[in-house]
């Protein structure tokens, strides 16, 4: 299949999670994609891994905290694409602290979640518009809309991001740029890994457990590359009467 044929795509957080999956089936669709990752070690991992399928990746190490090494992936990624087409806004960090949250943890946070997903965007958008249009997709997630217990700091940010969303699609639509956002439950990834083995679960336990895979209509977690599907759909031209949405990927965990 080819559904993204000839397109340009940055995805951020690309070298691990989601953002991994998501570039391995851009790529699978045609895509060339621009990896811009802190992780220098995986993130050319990925990028290698996807040229030896045959596949076009670039991996640009960049901090999206750092409006500088935005600039840089960005003038990188047109050298060698000549255009970008679709932004993937994944990168984020998991500070899960509830009032108790230092400044510093809050500005740790809210520098990559928040203010990072806006400064990629504001360098990322003047290419696609050069493109003639194209698609934003944000990582938002179910802790957009629901309360959980001691996530003060990291709901903040994603409720942050359903907000976002609607407001660039606003603006952006005269521009031919749809913006929308996936919302994943809960999927299993480096995180959820970490704190389901802290309590001696594994994958098999974790996804029974009435507080993580349990707790949804589907009585299992998510698999990244379930979360990438919904990221293409989007990004794709079959989601081309689609902007300001929040597609819920949750296995049914906000409709009870
Ligand atoms: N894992 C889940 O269960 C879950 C659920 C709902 C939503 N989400 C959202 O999905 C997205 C991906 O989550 P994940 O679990 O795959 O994360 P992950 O931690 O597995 O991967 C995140 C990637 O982002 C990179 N990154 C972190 N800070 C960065 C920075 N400053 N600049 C550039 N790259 C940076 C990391 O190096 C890593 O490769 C996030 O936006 C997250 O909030 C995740």
């Amino acid at each position: 299949m080819s559904r993204l044929a000839g397109k340009v795509a940055v995805i951020t957080g690309g070298a691990d999670g989601i953002g991994k999956a998501t570039c391995e089936l851009f790529a699978a669709e045609g895509c060339a994609v621009v990896i811009a990752d802190v992780n220098v070690e995986k993130g050319k991992t990925v990028a290698r891994e996807i040229a030896g399928r045959g596949g076009r990746a670039l991996f640009v190490e960049t901090d999206i905290a750092r409006e500088p090494s935005i600039v840089r992936m960005v003038a990188q990624a047109v050298q060698a694409f000549s255009k970008i087409d679709i932004l993937v806004n994944n990168a984020a960090v998991f500070v899960l602290k509830g009032i108790d949250a230092t400044v510093e943890e809050w500005r740790q946070i809210l520098d990559v979640n928040v203010i990072g997903v806006s400064l990629v965007s504001k360098h990322v958008v003047p290419e696609i518009r050069k493109a003639g249009g194209g698609a934003i997709v944000n990582l938002g997630s179910i802790s957009s809309f629901i309360a959980q217990p001691q996530f003060v700091t990291y709901n903040a940010t994603k409720a942050a991001i359903a907000s976002m969303t609607r407001c660039m699609a606003l603006d952006l639509a005269a521009d031919k740029i749809r913006v929308n956002a996936v919302c994943p439950g809960t999927v299993w990834t480096q995180i959820v890994e970490r704190l389901t083995r802290e309590k001696g679960m594994d994958r098999q336990a974790a996804d029974a457990d009435p507080t993580w895979g349990g707790a949804c209509m589907l009585k299992r977690l998510a698999d990244t590359s379930e979360i990438a599907k919904a990221i293409l759909f989007l990004a794709s031209d079959d989601a081309s009467y689609i902007t300001a949405a929040h597609l819920m990927v949750d296995g049914g965990y906000t409709a009870v």
